[in-house]
């Protein structure tokens, strides 16, 4: 039970620095270990590793992002993307905005490197649409820093629109939030209903005889976990849906997060990109090991306790739960599609044309390239979905042609 089935031995070695690093880390979650006077939840465990002042992997200052770092996002292909959603933004502002003054605004969750929101500024800049602010909420401080060093080179007066907050904004306000690969980055818990349907838990807990000073173990699970499984079970049609013994995760803390960053909106939309599908598909019976993945250096494995600070932790969203907790927090589902449908539906067509326009055959190609990344099925076109989510509104953003999905949520 929660054990690693990939052979990380094929990996690149960390450098001894960078060793150092994650050592200084496996210290600090044994010191929580200790401090717990037990185990901790695989979900502590990874908000630890990804978000631990200075050492987790998102808060020090190793690059991530991009050819060099160990995953490309969609805004990290070109401008495309960001392009194609800030069209969106302006369908959305359309209908919030006074003709003379606009007071609509953008906030943008987990920005990482900082590029979305600079191609995003200029490709709402190009459609003539200024948003009030573009708010930014990060939780790193690293990459809150990296987004500062980008975002001032863009012009004047478009970084003076950006403001970074520490917290969701504690204002009423009307606009778009924006999320890229941010639910997947959230903690996730691993239970295990076993072959006598029991329901247990992965926890972690300190064992100085394994190489990385920590070992999973497998425990009953809270009620909050073992009654989150047990209403997965029943929505996924009651009885016993799975192949047992039958392995996944589950975001426990999903709608308190959505309603601490969305409550403050009262008219607008809230877009969420990300990897993942109906919980119907990722709760599949077959599927009986989950989705987790650990990414370094653009190789994917299931090696959850390796580095521990160097390494990217993740596992798919299930999109009908976001769906389920956001319609409980009074919002209507606008529409849930694959990024190459919210792509095309955002006016993909006009941003090309408009790019291809005096550009060279290199630059095309180039283009080409980067379209085909972001919306063929067997790149991020189908694997990447859409969930938008509006109040207030009129028309949301997606026309309805485009939300093919939604009846599987
Ligand atoms: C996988 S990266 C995606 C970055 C960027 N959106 C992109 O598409 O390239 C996840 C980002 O979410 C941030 N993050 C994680 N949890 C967050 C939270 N609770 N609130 C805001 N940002 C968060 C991380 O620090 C990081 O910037």
């Amino acid at each position: 039970m929660f054990e690693a089935t990939t052979d990380t031995a094929a990996l690149p070695t960390p450098n001894d620095d960078a060793l150092g690093h994650s050592a200084q880390l496996v210290a600090a979650v044994q010191a929580a270990i200790a401090q717990a006077g037990q185990a901790i939840s695989l979900g502590e465990y990874v908000h630890q590793a990804l978000y631990a002042s200075n050492l987790g992997y998102y808060a020090a200052g190793t690059r991530k992002f991009g050819e060099q770092g160990d995953f490309v996002t969609a805004p990290e292909l070109g401008s495309v993307f960001a392009e194609c959603v800030a069209r969106g933004i302006r369908r959305v502002f359309a209908q919030l905005n006074h003709a003379d003054r606009g007071h609509a605004c953008v906030l943008e969750l987990g920005a990482g490197s900082g590029q979305f929101a600079y191609d995003c500024l200029l490709g709402l800049h190009a459609v003539k649409v200024k948003p009030a602010r573009y708010y930014i909420l990060e939780v790193s401080a690293d990459l809150r820093e990296r987004q500062q060093e980008l975002l001032a080179t863009l012009p004047h007066d478009l970084f003076a629109l950006v403001e970074w907050l520490d917290a969701p904004p504690a204002k009423p306000f009307e606009g778009v939030i924006f999320a890229n690969e941010v639910i997947d980055a959230l903690p996730m818990e691993r239970f295990c209903v076993t072959a006598e349907g029991d329901v247990r838990m992965e926890c972690i807990d300190t064992d100085m005889a394994t190489a990385s000073g920590l070992r999973s173990v497998g425990v009953p699970a809270t009620a909050p976990i073992a009654e989150a499984v047990a209403s997965l079970q029943k929505e996924l049609g009651g009885g016993d849906p799975w192949q047992l013994p039958f392995e996944s995760e589950i975001r426990i803390g999903l709608a308190d997060w959505l309603h601490s960053v969305t409550k403050s909106l009262t008219r607008g939309v809230v877009l969420f990109v990300d990897y993942g599908s109906d919980a119907a598909e990722l709760y599949r019976s077959d599927r009986t090991s989950g989705t987790l993945l650990c990414h370094y250096r653009h190789r994917a494995h299931d090696g959850v306790l390796l580095w521990p600070g160097l390494q990217d932790i993740t596992c798919w969203v299930d999109f009908s739960q976001v769906a389920t907790s956001a319609v409980e927090l009074g919002w209507t589902l606008d529409g849930y599609t694959t990024q190459a449908h919210l792509l095309i539906d955002l006016e993909l067509d006009d941003v090309l044309t408009a790019r291809f326009e005096n550009a060279s055959t290199t630059r095309r190609l180039r283009l080409a390239s980067e379209v085909k990344q972001l919306t063929l099925p067997g790149e991020m076109g189908e694997r990447f979905k859409a969930i938008a989510l509006s109040r207030g509104l009129e028309h949301g953003l997606l026309t309805p042609a485009h939300t093919s999905l939604e009846r599987r949520l």
